[in-house]
């Protein structure tokens, strides 16, 4: 009975996907436009098999993107998840449409991606929403709460390479990852390293993470399940947090989520007062802008470490503007914002480290009505990818984005890839003992399947740089 079930909803999807695509013809052909080059793929499942295939692999999913850029040129079509992709790698059309003046896009991720950090999430927002949950994040990332997270951020690194000269291999990844997770913690919710709720918050986001990209079927078996489950196990935490701390009044916490608690508390007491974000927006913004700010950073300083030990002249030169007897100023006490904002050649390094290593290597969005880009037809509700990869062969940088959507944490992401620099070229020596370039599978952003292993050997006090 169940094969018969399965065998007819096939062949009606199918018959389904088969009007889908005469339809499309007929009005395709109705207009002298024409729609980007590209392969619909199988019927129904379109080009999903090849995606998935590519995230199994050790290239990475961008492969996918790559290959059928260099087939088609810098604006093609492709069908995944049943939904039509569009890819575009020019310059121009990317900035039209990330700047998205005249309102023909909004931001849409795969729906895996959506469930997963939930609705309210700023990633998946409407419009309007978007526009008043950015407003109250924004201000968050004051240059105030930035020069404390730098404080933080520089305590935590220094302790981290302390305890590595003990070690005889570091996975730059794994320290990374850690050591971005207990920061984002600490800034939005204060918490410390001892803290029991720290290590189920970690490895219940590590479940949310990994099902980024997984196929959205809700079985017990499937990484998509167990990423929900991730995610639920997480909102229950983080619901005792707030609880104990509205139970609690007179604890002071010094934190993004209390501000956005106290903002809520005061603001709203009727809960009438549309400008406070209710408890679910806070709940799926703090594991948003947790996943959104821990595996970037730590992806980003794991290929920093990598690009700098291929590139010795770099790496000299860096040494000089660090070791220099003038700069053992930031060597003594806590970094600052100052002394950041004065690290000129490591700002360029983290800069050049970003653009080479691409960590979100598409923008998606969403077509709000029919349009055109680069003399191709685009139908409303298509999904247009901002291959950001590519564009970064020109010198065109959009690392964190453009327009209404860029990157919030994009000084933080910076001052934890400088801190951890400054404090790794004036501790250590470092060799990379594991050159393998393969990508890990799975993973949403762009990460070394070796996790770059590196050997340490302590720097001399004061020793000159060579
Ligand atoms: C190297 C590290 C990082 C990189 C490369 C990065 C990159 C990006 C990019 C490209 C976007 C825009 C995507 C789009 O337009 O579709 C974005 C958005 C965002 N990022 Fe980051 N990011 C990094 C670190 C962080 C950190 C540390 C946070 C802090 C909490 C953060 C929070 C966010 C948030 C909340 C958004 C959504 C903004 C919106 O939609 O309005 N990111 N990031």
């Amino acid at each position: 009975m169940s094969a018969i079930y399965w065998m007819m909803l096939v062949f009606f999807l199918w018959i389904l996907h088969g009007i889908r695509n005469i339809s499309h013809r007929i009005c395709s052909e109705s207009t002298t436009m024409a729609t980007p080059p590209g392969s619909e793929g199988f019927p129904f499942i379109g080009e999903t098999l090849h995606f998935m295939a590519a995230i199994n692999s050790s290239k990475g999913f961008y492969n996918f993107v790559q290959l059928r850029r260099l087939r088609y040129g810098s604006c093609f079509r492709t069908n995944i998840f049943v939904e039509t992709h569009v890819f575009v790698s020019s310059t121009e059309s990317a900035k039209a449409i990330l700047n998205n003046d005249l309102g023909k896009f909004t931001k849409r991720y795969i729906r895996s991606i959506g469930e997963l950090v939930g609705h309210h999430s700023l990633l998946c927002a409407s419009r309007h929403t978007h526009k008043h949950i950015r407003s109250k994040l924004t201000n968050l990332f004051s240059t105030t709460s930035l020069s404390m997270f730098i404080k933080q951020f520089d305590e935590l690194i220094v302790k981290t390479l302390r305890g590595w000269e003990t070690k005889g291999t570091v996975i730059v990844l794994d320290e990374a990852l850690k050591i971005t997770f207990k920061a984002m913690c600490k800034t939005l919710m204060s918490l410390d390293c001892e803290d029991e709720e720290l290590e189920m918050l970690e490895k219940d986001v590590g479940c949310v993470c990994e099902a980024m990209l997984a196929f959205p079927l809700k079985f017990p078996w499937t990484r998509f399940y167990k990423g929900l489950q991730g995610r639920e196990r997480f909102m229950k935490t983080l619901e005792k947090i707030i609880n104990k701390r509205r139970e609690n009044p007179q604890e002071i916490h010094e934190d993004f989520l209390q501000h956005l608690l106290t903002e809520d508390d005061e603001t709203r007491p009727d809960d009438q007062n549309p400008s406070s974000l209710s408890d679910e927006q806070i709940k799926d913004n703090i594991l948003t802008m947790i996943i959104a700010g821990q595996d970037t950073t730590a992806s980003a300083i794991t290929w920093m470490v990598k690009y700098l030990d291929e590139n010795v002249d770099v790496l000299q030169k860096l040494r000089k503007e660090h070791l220099a007897p003038a700069k053992n100023a930031w060597n003594h006490s806590n970094l600052t914002l100052d002394d950041l904002n004065h690290m000129s050649y490591a700002s360029k390094v983290v800069k050049e480290t970003l653009r080479m290593a691409s960590i979100v290597p598409w923008f998606p969005r969403l077509a709000l009505e029919d349009c055109e880009i680069q003399g191709y037809k685009i139908k409303r509700g298509w999904n247009v990818n901002v291959d950001s990869r590519s564009i970064h062969h020109d010198p065109t940088f959009i690392a964190f984005g453009a327009g209404g959507r860029t990157c919030l944490g994009m000084n933080m992401a910076k001052a934890m890839m400088l801190v951890f620099l400054h404090r790794l070229i004036t501790t250590y020596r470092w060799e990379v003992i594991d050159s393998d370039t393969s990508v890990e599978k799975w993973a949403l952003f762009a990460r070394l399947r070796s996790g770059c292993p590196i050997q340490v050997t302590r720097v001399r006090p004061n020793s000159a740089a060579s």
